[in-house]
């Protein structure tokens, strides 16, 4: 049976094509004016040397990164999407399914200093990805996620559930897409329960739009409970 996450995920694997025509020629405003910025900043601001960028697609961060001389590693579940960005120049991305990392099937490396997932997490059941992607973190690594805001996406029904992107707007041939919109305590929650502490919230704004263009969150790794009691304690 389809369910919505296999349909969106084929999704992918038809808008490859179209994806990358529409990230690598700049057509879609939001990224250029706002978006692409606030996640470099926010992932340049952590100064990590070791990045894994979670759902790269194309491949347009790693290239940032690795530009500032950061070691970046993507994961992607389209093969297409992969392919593109390895030809761009990256030569770390692995293919894999976020169930196959839920699972940790496939070895994407570890001891990341940071992990970014930038309009990559669609689905609606990500606290096992979070989890995994936890456990390939250093010690107080970072998981630095941009995401669709909840609120300018709602339109008048700010609740968690299935929403469908048709690309109505965009060049090229595309099928439509089944997102989770997940409301802003449910970001929260989801982090929690996958071991994560919200460090920094950001609503990337345009100046002249009244409207923010993502939400953008910041969350480092939960220490341990005894860690916790510790450094509670005041002791070293
Ligand atoms: C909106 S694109 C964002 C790509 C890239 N992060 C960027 O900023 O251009 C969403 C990405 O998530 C990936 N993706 C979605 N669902 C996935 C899944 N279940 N497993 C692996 N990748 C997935 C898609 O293949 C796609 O590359």
């Amino acid at each position: 049976m389809l369910t919505p996450e296999s349909t969106l995920l084929q999704s992918w694997h038809h808008n490859a094509r179209s994806w990358i025509e529409a990230v690598r020629t700049g057509s879609i405003e939001s990224r250029l004016q706002v978006t692409d910025q606030a996640i470099l900043l926010a992932v340049l601001s952590r100064q990590p040397e070791h990045v894994l960028d979670l759902g790269c697609g194309e491949g347009w961060l790693l290239r940032a990164l690795a530009d500032r001389a950061i070691q970046a590693v993507g994961v992607d579940g389209d093969a297409a999407l992969v392919e593109a960005a390895r030809a761009a120049g990256s030569s770390r991305v692995h293919l894999a399914s976020y169930e196959e990392l839920a699972e940790a099937k496939v070895d994407i490396g570890n001891n990341y200093d940071l992990i970014c997932a930038n309009f990559a997490l669609l689905h609606q059941d990500i606290i096992p990805l979070l989890a995994a992607m936890n456990a390939l973190l250093v010690p107080g690594g970072t998981l630095v996620i941009q995401t669709v805001h909840p609120w300018t996406a709602s339109v008048g029904d700010y609740q968690d559930g299935w929403r469908e992107e048709t690309f109505a707007g965009f060049k090229g041939q595309w099928q439509p897409m089944p997102w989770y919109l997940r409301t802003l305590s449910s970001w929260f929650n989801a982090l929690d329960m996958a071991g994560f502490r919200l460090a920094g919230l950001q609503e990337p704004q345009h100046p002249q739009s009244p409207m923010p263009q993502s939400l953008l969150l910041v969350a480092e790794q939960n220490p341990p409970i005894t860690a916790k009691v510790v450094a509670a304690l005041g002791a070293d």
